[in-house]
């Protein structure tokens, strides 16, 4: 019998309402979203600022509860389960958060931080908890003398390490890294994506890896999905979205990636965007990214709601009116080059 996934995501949906006096309404953050990550698997969730990555991470881990679907953990429902009940679940999975500014407490050492997971669930004496925190710093490539200073003494390159060490101290078997990188100088973005990646590799943990932009995940993910709006446009494997994206937003998205070879750089067409993100209070009807695709067939794609189905036969997925169940799809850089 072949063990069921490690996380199962099923029409995940978080809606926010929004207080009258500022307008009221509803922020559908999350609309729909179905994930699902196997053992070992690193699976990127991308998307513009604002389609709700972040969102959807923090109803995984229960920060934020959903409005609506399932999530389940090893084939186990932790929808709706109590915070007292979540207490086991919390050992397996653990989040490492964009901002490395904010997510630690200024007030705790290293060595206090990188232990209160261990403090909280381990039952280790403090002798054994030194000896942990210490190997997990080393894990982390950070000198062990590190666990005495304090997280405004470190740089966010450090910050960072340390939130990787906390978050695998009880080696959990799924890491949410939301944007872990974004926040850090670029000189110090690939030690620490490299540094996650070795860490991957060694301890076999699943990841949902959240990143705004396609060329981060290139480097760590085996499965990529595109998020629009709060919900999933296009999802497969890295080669599949890497070498053919067939979803228009995909395929603006793997556009702004700077190629290294520079002929066939200067021949690629950038897809530019027009506007921003619609407002996810009143998002646009039909397709929700008809608005500003460049190959929309209107009416249709403004009337009628796209569903994510497979395509190719395969485990590969897309929501477009126009992508054919065969593969066939629109060539948005070409519409685009033509406006
Ligand atoms: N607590 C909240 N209350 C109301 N609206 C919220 C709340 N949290 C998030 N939102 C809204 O939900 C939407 C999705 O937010 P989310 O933080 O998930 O986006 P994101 O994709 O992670 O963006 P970024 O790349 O900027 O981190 C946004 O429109 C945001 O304003
Ligand atoms: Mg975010």
């Amino acid at each position: 019998m072949t063990s069921p996934p490690v996380l199962e995501v099923r029409g995940l949906k978080k809606h926010f309402p929004v207080p009258r006096s500022r307008g009221g309404g509803t922020v559908h953050a999350v609309d729909g979203v179905d994930v699902t990550i196997r053992a070992g698997e690193v699976l990127g969730l991308v998307g513009e600022s604002g389609s709700g990555k972040s969102t959807v991470g923090k109803c995984v881990v229960r920060l934020l509860e959903p409005t609506g679907g399932t999530i389940a953990l090893h084939g186990r429902d932790i929808s709706h389960l109590s915070q007292r009940e979540l207490r086991p679940m919390r050992r397996q999975v653990h989040m490492v958060f964009q901002d490395p500014y904010s997510s630690l407490d200024p007030r705790q050492s290293i060595g206090d931080i990188v232990a209160e997971p261990l403090r909280m669930h381990g039952g280790l004496g403090s002798r054994e908890l030194g000896k942990k925190v210490e190997s997990l710093l080393d894990k982390v490539g950070l000198a062990t003398g590190m666990r005495y200073r304090y997280p405004h003494e470190l740089s966010g390159g450090q910050r960072q390490r340390v939130g990787l060490a906390r978050s695998l101290s009880l080696d959990p078997s799924l890491l949410i890294a939301d944007e872990p990188v974004s926040a850090l100088d670029v000189s110090v973005q690939a030690s620490v994506l490299n540094l996650l990646m070795d860490l991957q590799e060694d301890l076999g943990f699943s990841c949902l890896f959240i990143a705004h932009d396609l060329a981060t995940v290139e480097l760590v993910c085996n499965r990529v999905a595109v998020l629009y709006l709060g919900r999933i446009v296009e999802e497969g494997t890295r080669e599949e979205i890497f070498t053919s994206p067939k979803h228009p937003y995909t395929q603006s998205l793997l556009s702004a990636i700077a190629v290294p070879d520079p002929p066939l750089q200067r021949r690629r067409e950038r897809i530019i965007l027009t506007g921003d993100i619609p407002s996810p209070i009143d998002p646009p009807s039909g397709c929700t990214f008809h608005t500003r695709c460049p190959v929309a067939d209107l009416p249709r794609c403004a009337d009628e709601v796209p569903i994510l189905r497979p395509i190719e036969a395969s485990a590969r997925q897309v929501s477009c009116h126009l992508v054919g169940a065969d593969g066939t799809a629109p060539d948005a850089a070409k519409a685009a080059a033509r406006i």
